[in-house]
């Protein structure tokens, strides 16, 4: 880096640029240093995506796979993961015919059924008591 000693002796008003010169690399060395110490803070921030949410619970229901097939396409997960647990069977099929028919997602008719079982089961009224219901979870029939 270049330093003013370098530099042709200055005239008088060379003075004042030198001033305003030095103190504006002083003022870039503190920002550079405050820069530094922030760094490792910065780099310690980690973000961390709840995995979990972003996918669709495993289930040996045949509509678990057509749902991962057919339901991150357009939005996450998490839109079914947060409707009502209340939620009924009548609910769930709108839900998914109006995914086929109003926001035109490829839904074949013979997978709404599926699919309306899957979610209900799942994320709606029928439900198992149980926690959150896993690959372990017994299918209900
Ligand atoms: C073609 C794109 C598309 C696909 C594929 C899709 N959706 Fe949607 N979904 C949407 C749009 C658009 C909305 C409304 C978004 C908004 O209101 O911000 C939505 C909203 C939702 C909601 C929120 C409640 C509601 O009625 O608005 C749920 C639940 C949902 N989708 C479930 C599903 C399920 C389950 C599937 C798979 C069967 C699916 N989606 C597939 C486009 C899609």
């Amino acid at each position: 880096m270049p330093t003013l000693s370098h530099l042709p002796p200055l005239p008088w008003w060379g003075g004042l640029y030198a001033r305003h010169s030095r103190s504006s690399t002083l003022a870039a060395f503190a920002l550079a240093a405050l820069t530094l110490s922030l760094a490792p803070a910065a780099r310690a921030i980690e973000i961390k995506l709840p995995a979990e949410k972003l996918r669709l619970a495993d289930s040996p229901l045949p509509g678990a796979a057509l749902a991962t097939a057919m339901c991150y396409t357009c939005h996450s997960a998490e839109y079914s993961l947060y409707q009502p647990p209340t939620s009924p069977r009548t609910y769930w099929k709108a839900t998914v015919v109006k995914m086929q028919k109003t926001f035109g997602a490829p839904i074949p008719d013979d997978a709404i059924d599926p699919l309306t079982d899957y979610l209900v089961k799942t994320y709606g009224a029928e439900r198992a008591p149980a926690p959150a219901p896993g690959p372990t979870a017994p299918a209900k029939k």
